[in-house]
């Protein structure tokens, strides 16, 4: 049974083949449209979502299957009424495939495990596997060259960014991971486990983005967290002067959503070099890619 929990249990091969059906159906979305006639896909969702929400769900109705979005608390996916294991047992019998979106990657690391149901990571407090590949069409959509990439992440050690590195750790492009200090020393044993040469990390955002093509960033607190992290921020505002220190043309980055002001000011947002839109876009033919992936025997 394949699931898809994180980029890091993939070989280059298995990523290379998602981006390749990706950018097919992107290509000739027609040719794909009965690809996954007679599956449903199952989604549940214990934090928002907009574009995660509605890539996978129109996404599988434009392969020709259908979606079921189930409330975690009235199917009694909480572990209260019966275990979560047993409520994916029971959904086995009628779904085929399963996105689970929450704040606790362990549960669905364990739940893949059991092998019931092939699990699909929409987000946890963990990792973004499906928007760093999303990402990463969008980059090789843009580079023709990706393999000499430079890429700077400017912001908070969070799940997007544990993708980002999971993906740098497979492909050896360039990374700088820009995060202040006081925020690096609570990660810091985990990022020395997954450096190499080619990923670096920096306190400075302007010499951070030194000669890199694209600037990424994200939130400063994500969904779930409680901690206000906000004021070790300082200097970290994606402007047009960090812009400005990257190499010529880079390109800008947001998994969305954005905090107009705080982590991107609008200007960077909105500007000829942002391809946040695009990013949102690929979401949806990367999905269909996973699905594809993963409900094939
Ligand atoms: N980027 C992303 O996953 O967006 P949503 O939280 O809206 O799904
Ligand atoms: N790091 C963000 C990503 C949202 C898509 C969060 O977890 O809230």
């Amino acid at each position: 049974m394949k699931h898809f929990i994180d980029i890091n249990n993939f070989k280059k091969k298995d990523i290379d083949q998602i981006i390749t059906i990706a950018k097919k159906i992107k290509k000739n979305p027609k040719k794909y449209s009965s690809f996954c006639k007679d599956k449903t896909l199952g989604l549940i969702f214990e934090k928002q979502s907009l574009r995660t929400r509605l890539s996978f769900n129109v996404g599988m109705q434009k392969l020709g299957g259908s979606v079921l979005e189930l409330q975690s608390k009235d199917i009694g996916f909480d572990n209260r009424r019966e275990k979560a294991e047993d409520v994916l047992n029971v959904l086995s019998q009628y779904i085929d495939c399963i996105m689970i979106r929450n704040n606790n990657h362990k549960q669905i690391e364990n739940l893949s495990k059991e092998n019931i149901l092939p699990i699909i990571n929409g987000l946890t407090d963990y990792s973004h596997p499906c928007q760093i590949l999303g990402d990463f069409l969008t980059l090789q959509e843009n580079f023709k060259n990706y393999k000499n990439l430079s890429i700077v992440w400017i912001g908070d050690y969070n799940n997007v960014l544990r993708s980002l590195i999971h993906l740098q750790n497979i492909y050896n492009f360039k990374l700088n991971v820009v995060v202040p200090n006081q925020i690096f020393k609570h990660y810091k044993n985990e990022f020395l486990r997954l450096k190499n040469n080619n990923l670096k990390y920096f306190t400075d955002p302007i010499e951070g983005v030194k000669k890199s093509n694209c600037i990424m960033t994200d939130v400063w607190v994500s969904m779930g967290e409680k901690n206000n992290k906000t004021k070790y921020f300082k200097n970290f505002t994606v402007n047009k002067k960090i812009m400005s220190n990257a190499s010529n043309n880079a390109i800008f980055m947001h998994c969305l959503p954005a905090k107009r002001g705080k982590e991107v000011t609008s200007d960077v947002l909105d500007g000829k070099n942002s391809v946040v839109l695009k990013q949102a876009k690929n979401r949806m033919y990367i999905q269909q890619a996973i699905l594809i992936y993963v409900l094939k025997k």
